[in-house]
Protein backbone atom coordinates (compact mmCIF):
# COMPACT_ATOMS: atom_id res chain seq x y z
CA UNK A 1 0.00 0.00 0.00
CA UNK A 2 1.10 3.46 -1.07
CA UNK A 3 0.19 5.18 2.17
CA UNK A 4 0.69 8.80 0.48
CA UNK A 5 -2.09 7.99 -2.00
CA UNK A 6 -4.02 6.15 0.26
CA UNK A 7 -7.40 7.43 1.14
CA UNK A 8 -7.91 8.76 5.17
CA UNK A 9 -10.40 6.55 7.24
CA UNK A 10 -13.86 7.00 6.49
CA UNK A 11 -13.65 10.07 9.10
CA UNK A 12 -11.42 13.30 8.57
CA UNK A 13 -9.61 14.15 11.89
CA UNK A 14 -11.08 18.02 12.94
CA UNK A 15 -9.60 20.04 15.08
CA UNK A 16 -12.54 21.87 16.66
CA UNK A 17 -12.10 21.92 20.79
CA UNK A 18 -15.56 20.11 21.22
CA UNK A 19 -14.61 17.72 18.74
CA UNK A 20 -11.83 16.62 20.35
CA UNK A 21 -12.96 16.97 24.08
CA UNK A 22 -15.73 14.66 23.62
CA UNK A 23 -13.49 11.55 23.50
CA UNK A 24 -11.62 11.16 27.06
CA UNK A 25 -8.66 9.66 25.95
CA UNK A 26 -7.00 6.28 27.79
CA UNK A 27 -3.43 6.83 29.58
CA UNK A 28 -3.03 9.65 27.64
CA UNK A 29 -2.06 13.82 28.30
CA UNK A 30 -5.43 14.67 26.91
CA UNK A 31 -4.48 18.75 26.92
CA UNK A 32 -1.34 17.85 25.23
CA UNK A 33 -3.10 15.44 22.91
CA UNK A 34 -5.75 18.03 21.95
CA UNK A 35 -3.63 21.09 22.09
CA UNK A 36 -1.32 19.09 18.73
CA UNK A 37 -3.22 15.45 17.38
CA UNK A 38 -1.08 12.49 16.52
CA UNK A 39 -3.11 11.11 14.40
CA UNK A 40 -3.05 7.68 13.16
CA UNK A 41 -5.37 7.14 10.27
CA UNK A 42 -4.29 3.57 8.59
CA UNK A 43 -1.93 0.65 8.69
CA UNK A 44 0.03 -2.12 6.89
CA UNK A 45 2.73 -4.86 7.68
CA UNK A 46 5.02 -2.46 10.29
CA UNK A 47 3.66 1.19 9.69
CA UNK A 48 1.49 3.04 10.06
CA UNK A 49 -0.03 5.54 8.16
CA UNK A 50 -0.64 9.61 8.80
CA UNK A 51 -2.91 11.98 7.16
CA UNK A 52 -0.19 14.05 5.84
CA UNK A 53 1.51 10.85 4.14
CA UNK A 54 4.06 9.94 6.82
CA UNK A 55 5.08 6.10 7.26
CA UNK A 56 5.48 5.22 11.18
CA UNK A 57 7.35 2.24 12.06
CA UNK A 58 5.86 0.41 14.34
CA UNK A 59 8.13 0.30 17.17
CA UNK A 60 6.14 -1.32 19.71
CA UNK A 61 3.62 -3.99 17.91
CA UNK A 62 0.58 -1.80 18.92
CA UNK A 63 0.36 -2.24 22.48
CA UNK A 64 2.30 -5.54 22.45
CA UNK A 65 0.13 -7.22 20.24
CA UNK A 66 0.40 -6.58 16.37
CA UNK A 67 3.65 -8.75 16.00
CA UNK A 68 2.44 -10.38 12.42
CA UNK A 69 1.90 -6.90 11.19
CA UNK A 70 -0.88 -4.81 10.11
CA UNK A 71 -3.89 -5.51 7.87
CA UNK A 72 -3.13 -9.46 6.81
CA UNK A 73 -5.41 -10.47 4.54
CA UNK A 74 -6.05 -13.51 6.13
CA UNK A 75 -7.09 -11.75 9.59
CA UNK A 76 -9.28 -9.35 7.51
CA UNK A 77 -11.07 -11.80 5.73
CA UNK A 78 -11.86 -14.37 8.54
CA UNK A 79 -13.24 -10.80 10.15
CA UNK A 80 -15.38 -9.61 7.36
CA UNK A 81 -16.79 -13.67 7.19
CA UNK A 82 -17.50 -13.94 10.96
CA UNK A 83 -19.54 -10.55 10.75
CA UNK A 84 -21.51 -11.73 7.94
CA UNK A 85 -21.85 -15.16 9.41
CA UNK A 86 -22.32 -14.99 13.23
CA UNK A 87 -21.70 -11.17 14.23
CA UNK A 88 -22.88 -11.95 18.14
CA UNK A 89 -23.96 -14.53 20.19
CA UNK A 90 -25.09 -15.00 23.65
CA UNK A 91 -22.17 -16.18 25.48
CA UNK A 92 -23.80 -17.58 28.39
CA UNK A 93 -25.62 -20.48 27.99
CA UNK A 94 -25.46 -21.23 24.18
CA UNK A 95 -22.31 -21.73 22.15
CA UNK A 96 -20.87 -21.36 19.00
CA UNK A 97 -18.09 -23.96 17.89
CA UNK A 98 -15.53 -21.23 17.04
CA UNK A 99 -15.06 -20.43 20.59
CA UNK A 100 -14.76 -24.18 21.16
CA UNK A 101 -11.81 -24.33 18.34
CA UNK A 102 -9.89 -21.43 19.98
CA UNK A 103 -9.56 -22.96 23.38
CA UNK A 104 -8.98 -26.29 21.88
CA UNK A 105 -6.06 -24.90 19.18
CA UNK A 106 -5.03 -22.54 22.04
CA UNK A 107 -4.35 -25.59 24.70
CA UNK A 108 -2.11 -27.44 22.11
CA UNK A 109 0.55 -24.20 22.56
CA UNK A 110 0.10 -24.71 26.57
CA UNK A 111 3.03 -26.10 28.40
CA UNK A 112 2.06 -29.62 29.39
CA UNK A 113 -1.62 -29.49 31.85
CA UNK A 114 -2.60 -26.79 31.27
CA UNK A 115 -5.58 -27.06 28.93
CA UNK A 116 -8.74 -25.75 29.93
CA UNK A 117 -9.72 -22.10 28.27
CA UNK A 118 -11.86 -19.12 29.86
CA UNK A 119 -12.22 -16.52 27.94
CA UNK A 120 -12.72 -12.81 27.93
CA UNK A 121 -12.27 -9.41 26.52
CA UNK A 122 -9.11 -8.24 27.60
CA UNK A 123 -5.91 -8.68 29.89
CA UNK A 124 -7.60 -6.53 32.68
CA UNK A 125 -10.43 -8.65 32.59
CA UNK A 126 -8.40 -11.79 32.50
CA UNK A 127 -6.25 -10.78 35.42
CA UNK A 128 -9.60 -9.89 37.86
CA UNK A 129 -10.70 -13.35 36.35
CA UNK A 130 -7.87 -15.35 37.39
CA UNK A 131 -7.97 -13.94 40.74
CA UNK A 132 -11.28 -14.86 41.25
CA UNK A 133 -10.45 -17.84 40.02
CA UNK A 134 -7.71 -18.43 42.23
CA UNK A 135 -10.35 -17.52 45.40
CA UNK A 136 -13.43 -19.47 44.63
CA UNK A 137 -10.84 -22.64 43.74
CA UNK A 138 -9.73 -23.08 47.05
CA UNK A 139 -13.15 -22.39 48.62
CA UNK A 140 -14.92 -24.99 46.53
CA UNK A 141 -11.87 -27.03 48.07
CA UNK A 142 -13.08 -26.19 51.21
CA UNK A 143 -9.98 -24.15 51.91
CA UNK A 144 -11.91 -20.65 52.42
CA UNK A 145 -9.42 -18.98 54.50
CA UNK A 146 -7.21 -19.02 51.56
CA UNK A 147 -7.94 -15.53 50.08
CA UNK A 148 -4.67 -13.53 49.83
CA UNK A 149 -3.01 -12.50 46.88
CA UNK A 150 0.32 -11.45 46.39
CA UNK A 151 1.77 -9.29 43.27
CA UNK A 152 4.99 -7.93 42.77
CA UNK A 153 6.39 -4.37 42.20
CA UNK A 154 6.42 -3.26 39.11
CA UNK A 155 4.17 -5.64 38.35
CA UNK A 156 1.21 -4.76 35.44
CA UNK A 157 -2.15 -6.77 35.60
CA UNK A 158 -4.34 -4.38 33.82
CA UNK A 159 -6.14 -1.37 35.70
CA UNK A 160 -9.20 -3.40 37.19
CA UNK A 161 -9.68 -3.48 40.94
CA UNK A 162 -8.04 -7.23 41.41
CA UNK A 163 -5.26 -6.09 38.80
CA UNK A 164 -4.36 -2.35 39.87
CA UNK A 165 -3.84 -4.20 43.77
CA UNK A 166 -2.08 -6.99 43.10
CA UNK A 167 -0.07 -4.50 40.48
CA UNK A 168 3.17 -2.97 41.99
CA UNK A 169 3.39 0.70 39.53
CA UNK A 170 2.11 3.47 41.68
CA UNK A 171 0.93 5.48 38.95
CA UNK A 172 -1.87 3.22 38.22
CA UNK A 173 -2.95 2.83 41.88
CA UNK A 174 -2.34 5.58 43.64
CA UNK A 175 -5.48 7.57 43.06
CA UNK A 176 -8.43 4.80 43.84
CA UNK A 177 -8.21 4.45 47.50
CA UNK A 178 -8.84 0.74 48.89
CA UNK A 179 -8.30 -1.70 46.61
CA UNK A 180 -8.17 -5.79 47.26
CA UNK A 181 -6.26 -7.10 50.20
CA UNK A 182 -2.53 -8.50 48.56
CA UNK A 183 1.14 -8.08 49.14
CA UNK A 184 4.30 -7.35 47.05
CA UNK A 185 7.00 -9.47 46.51
CA UNK A 186 9.91 -6.73 45.40
CA UNK A 187 10.71 -6.34 41.45
CA UNK A 188 13.49 -8.05 39.73
CA UNK A 189 14.95 -5.09 38.35
CA UNK A 190 18.78 -4.79 38.31
CA UNK A 191 20.46 -1.96 39.66
CA UNK A 192 21.00 0.95 37.01
CA UNK A 193 24.42 0.53 34.98
CA UNK A 194 23.75 -3.69 35.27
CA UNK A 195 23.26 -3.92 31.24
CA UNK A 196 22.40 -7.34 31.36
CA UNK A 197 21.70 -9.21 28.05
CA UNK A 198 18.81 -11.04 28.17
CA UNK A 199 18.27 -12.98 31.72
CA UNK A 200 20.50 -11.28 34.25
CA UNK A 201 22.71 -14.17 36.09
CA UNK A 202 20.99 -16.42 39.37
CA UNK A 203 23.54 -14.56 41.56
CA UNK A 204 22.58 -11.01 40.13
CA UNK A 205 23.73 -8.05 41.65
CA UNK A 206 23.82 -7.66 45.46
CA UNK A 207 20.44 -8.62 46.77
CA UNK A 208 19.05 -9.18 42.87
CA UNK A 209 19.50 -12.80 43.07
CA UNK A 210 17.36 -14.74 41.18
CA UNK A 211 16.88 -17.67 44.30
CA UNK A 212 17.19 -14.92 47.09
CA UNK A 213 14.60 -12.81 45.52
CA UNK A 214 12.17 -15.56 45.27
CA UNK A 215 12.72 -16.83 48.82
CA UNK A 216 10.95 -13.57 50.09
CA UNK A 217 7.94 -15.45 49.07
CA UNK A 218 8.87 -17.24 52.23
CA UNK A 219 8.70 -14.39 54.22
CA UNK A 220 5.14 -13.49 53.35
CA UNK A 221 4.82 -17.42 54.24
CA UNK A 222 5.77 -16.67 57.41
CA UNK A 223 4.03 -14.12 57.97
CA UNK A 224 0.51 -14.74 56.67
CA UNK A 225 0.23 -19.02 56.79
CA UNK A 226 -0.11 -20.71 53.70
CA UNK A 227 -3.47 -21.37 55.18
CA UNK A 228 -4.46 -17.98 54.14
CA UNK A 229 -2.70 -17.41 50.72
CA UNK A 230 -4.54 -17.75 47.15
CA UNK A 231 -2.25 -17.10 44.71
CA UNK A 232 0.83 -16.03 43.36
CA UNK A 233 0.52 -13.63 39.97
CA UNK A 234 3.72 -12.42 38.42
CA UNK A 235 4.38 -11.15 34.57
CA UNK A 236 7.37 -13.85 33.34
CA UNK A 237 8.98 -10.87 32.72
CA UNK A 238 7.17 -7.28 32.81
CA UNK A 239 6.71 -5.71 30.31
CA UNK A 240 4.62 -2.33 30.96
CA UNK A 241 7.08 -1.51 33.62
CA UNK A 242 9.99 -1.15 31.05
CA UNK A 243 10.91 -4.84 30.31
CA UNK A 244 12.10 -6.04 33.46
CA UNK A 245 13.38 -9.84 33.12
CA UNK A 246 13.90 -12.37 35.59
CA UNK A 247 17.11 -13.13 36.91
CA UNK A 248 17.68 -17.15 36.21
CA UNK A 249 16.25 -19.75 39.04
CA UNK A 250 13.84 -16.95 39.99
CA UNK A 251 10.76 -18.42 38.26
CA UNK A 252 11.59 -22.16 39.21
CA UNK A 253 11.88 -21.11 43.03
CA UNK A 254 8.56 -19.19 43.02
CA UNK A 255 7.59 -22.54 41.25
CA UNK A 256 8.95 -24.55 43.82
CA UNK A 257 8.05 -22.19 47.06
CA UNK A 258 4.39 -22.27 45.44
CA UNK A 259 4.22 -25.97 44.85
CA UNK A 260 5.88 -26.81 48.49
CA UNK A 261 2.99 -24.85 50.60
CA UNK A 262 0.29 -25.57 48.47
CA UNK A 263 -0.25 -21.73 46.15
CA UNK A 264 -1.28 -21.14 43.23
CA UNK A 265 0.57 -19.21 40.75
CA UNK A 266 -0.69 -17.47 38.12
CA UNK A 267 1.64 -15.77 35.40
CA UNK A 268 0.00 -12.78 33.35
CA UNK A 269 1.45 -13.49 29.78
CA UNK A 270 -1.03 -10.41 27.53
CA UNK A 271 2.52 -9.55 26.48
CA UNK A 272 4.95 -12.81 26.94
CA UNK A 273 2.58 -14.84 25.18
CA UNK A 274 1.96 -16.05 21.77
CA UNK A 275 5.93 -15.20 19.77
CA UNK A 276 6.90 -12.31 21.70
CA UNK A 277 9.62 -14.38 23.75
CA UNK A 278 10.39 -16.59 21.15
CA UNK A 279 8.33 -19.13 22.17
CA UNK A 280 4.79 -19.83 22.71
CA UNK A 281 4.67 -18.65 26.23
CA UNK A 282 6.87 -17.12 29.04
CA UNK A 283 6.40 -20.54 30.53
CA UNK A 284 8.01 -22.55 27.55
CA UNK A 285 10.99 -19.63 27.31
CA UNK A 286 11.75 -19.59 30.65
CA UNK A 287 11.11 -23.29 31.77
CA UNK A 288 8.68 -22.71 34.03
CA UNK A 289 4.53 -24.17 34.15
CA UNK A 290 2.08 -22.25 36.32
CA UNK A 291 -1.14 -23.50 37.35
CA UNK A 292 -3.18 -20.50 35.51
CA UNK A 293 -1.97 -18.68 32.28
CA UNK A 294 -3.91 -15.21 31.58
CA UNK A 295 -3.29 -14.02 27.67
CA UNK A 296 -4.44 -11.71 25.61
CA UNK A 297 -3.24 -8.74 22.74
CA UNK A 298 -1.19 -11.22 20.24
CA UNK A 299 -3.94 -13.98 20.23
CA UNK A 300 -5.62 -11.60 18.01
CA UNK A 301 -3.34 -9.96 16.34
CA UNK A 302 -4.86 -7.05 17.89
CA UNK A 303 -7.05 -6.95 15.65
CA UNK A 304 -10.05 -7.83 17.94
CA UNK A 305 -10.35 -7.23 21.98
CA UNK A 306 -9.77 -11.27 23.51
CA UNK A 307 -8.23 -12.17 26.21
CA UNK A 308 -8.37 -15.67 28.44
CA UNK A 309 -7.54 -17.36 31.17
CA UNK A 310 -6.03 -21.23 30.42
CA UNK A 311 -6.34 -23.78 33.99
CA UNK A 312 -4.79 -26.69 35.03
CA UNK A 313 -7.62 -29.88 34.25
CA UNK A 314 -8.54 -30.17 37.99
CA UNK A 315 -8.73 -26.84 38.25
CA UNK A 316 -11.37 -26.24 36.15
CA UNK A 317 -12.82 -30.32 37.19
CA UNK A 318 -12.73 -29.28 41.14
CA UNK A 319 -15.48 -26.63 39.87
CA UNK A 320 -17.28 -29.52 38.10
CA UNK A 321 -16.76 -31.79 40.59
CA UNK A 322 -18.79 -28.84 43.29
CA UNK A 323 -21.09 -27.38 41.10
CA UNK A 324 -24.34 -28.82 42.26
CA UNK A 325 -26.72 -30.13 39.68
CA UNK A 326 -26.00 -30.13 36.29
CA UNK A 327 -28.14 -27.12 35.44
CA UNK A 328 -26.40 -24.44 38.36
CA UNK A 329 -23.45 -22.46 36.58
CA UNK A 330 -20.17 -23.55 38.58
CA UNK A 331 -18.32 -20.47 38.07
CA UNK A 332 -20.39 -17.06 37.95
CA UNK A 333 -18.47 -15.42 36.22
CA UNK A 334 -18.36 -14.01 32.39
CA UNK A 335 -18.79 -11.35 30.02
CA UNK A 336 -20.89 -10.03 27.63
CA UNK A 337 -17.96 -10.04 25.15
CA UNK A 338 -16.67 -13.56 26.53
CA UNK A 339 -15.50 -15.17 23.03
CA UNK A 340 -17.19 -13.08 21.06
CA UNK A 341 -17.78 -14.91 17.24
CA UNK A 342 -15.92 -12.06 15.75
CA UNK A 343 -12.51 -11.95 18.66
CA UNK A 344 -12.45 -16.14 17.76
CA UNK A 345 -12.32 -15.55 14.24
CA UNK A 346 -9.53 -13.35 14.11
CA UNK A 347 -7.93 -15.43 16.94
CA UNK A 348 -8.02 -18.94 14.46
CA UNK A 349 -6.68 -17.03 11.69
CA UNK A 350 -4.02 -15.18 13.92
CA UNK A 351 -2.67 -18.85 15.25
CA UNK A 352 -2.69 -20.29 11.12
CA UNK A 353 -0.26 -17.40 10.44
CA UNK A 354 2.08 -17.94 13.43
CA UNK A 355 2.16 -21.47 12.85
CA UNK A 356 1.76 -20.99 9.17
CA UNK A 357 4.74 -18.60 9.36
CA UNK A 358 6.64 -20.11 12.34
CA UNK A 359 6.43 -16.72 14.02
CA UNK A 360 8.53 -18.27 17.37
CA UNK A 361 10.84 -18.94 15.22
CA UNK A 362 11.37 -15.96 13.18
CA UNK A 363 11.69 -14.05 16.79
CA UNK A 364 14.30 -16.29 17.93
CA UNK A 365 16.06 -15.66 14.40
CA UNK A 366 15.73 -11.94 15.13
CA UNK A 367 16.80 -11.67 18.73
CA UNK A 368 20.73 -11.78 18.96
CA UNK A 369 20.07 -8.85 16.33
CA UNK A 370 17.93 -7.15 17.87
CA UNK A 371 19.29 -7.41 21.49
CA UNK A 372 23.01 -6.21 19.81
CA UNK A 373 21.68 -3.16 17.82
CA UNK A 374 19.83 -2.28 21.24
CA UNK A 375 22.89 -2.65 23.38
CA UNK A 376 24.97 -0.62 21.38
CA UNK A 377 22.80 2.46 22.67
CA UNK A 378 24.48 1.74 25.91
CA UNK A 379 26.75 5.08 25.73
CA UNK A 380 24.12 7.07 24.58
CA UNK A 381 23.04 10.36 26.25
CA UNK A 382 20.47 9.76 28.99
CA UNK A 383 20.99 5.84 28.77
CA UNK A 384 21.05 4.39 32.63
CA UNK A 385 20.50 1.08 31.92
CA UNK A 386 19.51 -1.82 29.10
CA UNK A 387 17.00 -4.59 29.56
CA UNK A 388 16.08 -7.10 26.76
CA UNK A 389 14.20 -10.53 26.30
CA UNK A 390 13.11 -11.65 23.22
CA UNK A 391 12.06 -9.36 21.03
CA UNK A 392 11.11 -6.44 23.93
CA UNK A 393 13.82 -4.06 24.74
CA UNK A 394 13.48 -1.18 28.01
CA UNK A 395 16.07 1.38 28.77
CA UNK A 396 16.07 3.60 31.82
CA UNK A 397 16.21 6.93 30.83
CA UNK A 398 18.04 9.42 33.60
CA UNK A 399 15.60 12.12 34.54
CA UNK A 400 15.46 15.59 33.92
CA UNK A 401 15.61 17.50 37.35
CA UNK A 402 12.20 16.64 39.28
CA UNK A 403 10.28 15.29 35.94
CA UNK A 404 11.54 11.68 36.06
CA UNK A 405 8.57 10.93 32.44
CA UNK A 406 9.52 14.19 30.76
CA UNK A 407 12.28 13.34 28.83
CA UNK A 408 10.99 9.75 27.79
CA UNK A 409 7.59 12.10 26.57
CA UNK A 410 10.44 14.40 24.49
CA UNK A 411 11.67 11.42 23.19
CA UNK A 412 8.57 9.41 22.18
CA UNK A 413 7.44 12.45 21.03
CA UNK A 414 10.96 13.41 18.25
CA UNK A 415 10.67 9.78 17.86
CA UNK A 416 7.23 9.88 16.10
CA UNK A 417 8.46 13.28 14.38
CA UNK A 418 10.84 11.11 12.67
CA UNK A 419 8.63 8.44 11.66
CA UNK A 420 8.99 5.61 14.63
CA UNK A 421 6.39 4.92 17.23
CA UNK A 422 8.08 4.01 20.56
CA UNK A 423 6.51 3.74 24.00
CA UNK A 424 7.41 6.12 26.65
CA UNK A 425 6.44 4.87 30.42
CA UNK A 426 7.45 6.07 33.79
CA UNK A 427 11.33 6.60 33.53
CA UNK A 428 11.68 4.50 30.62
CA UNK A 429 11.53 3.72 26.70
CA UNK A 430 10.15 0.79 25.62
CA UNK A 431 10.67 -1.34 22.40
CA UNK A 432 8.61 -4.02 21.02
CA UNK A 433 8.78 -4.35 17.32
CA UNK A 434 6.45 -7.00 15.04
CA UNK A 435 7.88 -10.49 14.68
CA UNK A 436 8.35 -9.77 10.77
CA UNK A 437 10.69 -6.70 11.49
CA UNK A 438 13.79 -6.93 8.95
CA UNK A 439 16.92 -6.53 10.42
CA UNK A 440 17.99 -3.33 8.25
CA UNK A 441 14.02 -1.95 10.50
CA UNK A 442 15.43 -2.97 13.76
CA UNK A 443 18.78 -0.81 12.70
CA UNK A 444 16.87 2.10 11.61
CA UNK A 445 14.74 1.97 14.79
CA UNK A 446 17.43 1.91 16.95
CA UNK A 447 19.67 4.03 15.02
CA UNK A 448 16.80 6.98 14.90
CA UNK A 449 16.27 6.02 19.01
CA UNK A 450 20.25 7.19 19.51
CA UNK A 451 20.00 10.09 17.32
CA UNK A 452 17.36 11.08 19.30
CA UNK A 453 18.38 10.51 22.93
CA UNK A 454 21.88 12.64 21.71
CA UNK A 455 19.26 15.68 20.65
CA UNK A 456 17.31 15.63 23.52
CA UNK A 457 18.34 18.15 26.31
C1 LIG B 1 0.91 -8.25 31.69
C2 LIG B 1 -0.34 -7.50 31.36
N1 LIG B 1 -1.49 -7.85 31.94
C3 LIG B 1 -2.64 -7.21 31.67
C4 LIG B 1 -2.67 -6.17 30.77
C5 LIG B 1 -3.95 -5.46 30.52
O1 LIG B 1 -4.47 -5.77 29.28
P1 LIG B 1 -5.65 -4.88 28.67
O2 LIG B 1 -5.09 -3.54 28.40
O3 LIG B 1 -6.05 -5.67 27.44
O4 LIG B 1 -6.76 -4.85 29.66
C6 LIG B 1 -1.49 -5.79 30.12
C7 LIG B 1 -1.50 -4.66 29.16
O5 LIG B 1 -0.49 -4.16 28.75
C8 LIG B 1 -0.30 -6.46 30.43
O6 LIG B 1 0.86 -6.10 29.88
Amino acid sequence: MDMSTSPLGLIAPRSDADWLNAHWMPFTGNRDFKSAPRWITEAKGAYYGTPDGRKIFDGLSGLWCTGLGHARSEIVQAVSRQVAQLDYAPAFQFGHPLSFELAHRITGHMPAGLNRVFFTGSGSEAADTSLKMARAYWRTKGQASKTRLIGRLKGYHGVNYGGISVGGIAANRKLYGQGVEADHLSHTQPPNGSFFHGMPPAEGVGKYAGAALADELLDLITLHDASNIAAVIVEPFSGSAGVVIPPQGYLQRLREICTAHNILLIFDEVITGFGRCGAWTGAEAFGVTPDILNFAKQITNGVQPLGGVVVRQDIYDTFMAQGGPDYMLEFPHGYTYSAHPVACAAGLATLDLLERENSVQQVRELVPHFERAVHGLRNAAHVLDIRNYGLAAGLTIASAPGEPAKRPYEIAMAMFQKGYYVRYGGDTIQLAPPFISTPAEIDSLVSALGDTLQATA
